[in-house]
């Protein structure tokens, strides 16, 4: 079969076959660390290729990082994701609530983990890591689920593409001050509709 896209065209198809990839695995796992361990091989391949994201769900904003729901899948069993990060953006100190994994596609990141000490603060778990394009990490309850991620670029724009384990955008969850106190807050996203990926068998 020839590739009939024009150069600028985003590889849509790359994104489809890492959503089919997806749902077919957690069509035969619920175990989160086999979810993990086969869906950063998927995120691996995805963000190992910058073909396919459209130009609409890249853009940074200059107030704040952008996420941008790409697709939801039907039956809610998981949400992808990108985030754009301007130049020197980053989160709060967070939670997940449930798994994700998060793979940079263009620029960096740096990713600092946290435990949160009930009534004593919170201190860094380990040092900070930078992830580069084609990087991948997971974040989940049970493998440590609170971290503050940066652009590690000060003049430029970085994007990664995350999978969560939830439809994220609608999970209450919460942020932490240098106290340690949870403040909750729902993320929503970008306002932007998924991707359309039904032409690729993908339903919405
Ligand atoms: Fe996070």
């Amino acid at each position: 079969m020839t590739d009939a896209r024009t150069a600028s065209e985003p590889n849509l198809a790359r994104l489809s076959a890492f959503v089919e990839g997806v749902s077919t695995l957690l069509d035969h796992t619920d175990d989160e660390a086999d979810i993990l361990l086969a869906g950063r091989r998927l995120l691996g391949r995805l963000v190992a290729m910058d073909d396919w994201l459209p130009d609409a769900y890249a853009r940074p904003d200059p107030a704040r990082y952008q996420q941008y729901l790409l697709h939801r899948d039907p039956n809610g069993r998981f949400a992808v994701v990108s985030f754009v990060w301007g130049p020197g953006q980053a989160t709060p100190v967070h939670d997940h609530t449930v798994w994700g994994l998060v793979g940079v596609l263009r620029g960096g990141e740096v990713s600092q983990g946290y435990t949160v000490c009930a009534g004593d603060g919170i201190r860094p778990a380990g040092a900070p890591h930078r992830l580069s394009p084609g990087d991948v990490e997971a974040v989940s309850p049970e493998i440590g689920d609170v971290h503050k991620v940066s652009n590690a670029f000060d003049d430029r724009t970085s994007i990664s593409i995350h999978l969560y384990g939830a439809d994220i955008g609608a999970v209450r969850r919460s942020t932490y001050d240098e106290a340690g106190r949870p403040r909750s807050f729902v993320s929503g996203y970008a306002d932007a509709p998924p991707l359309d990926l039904r032409p690729f068998g993908i339903a919405a």
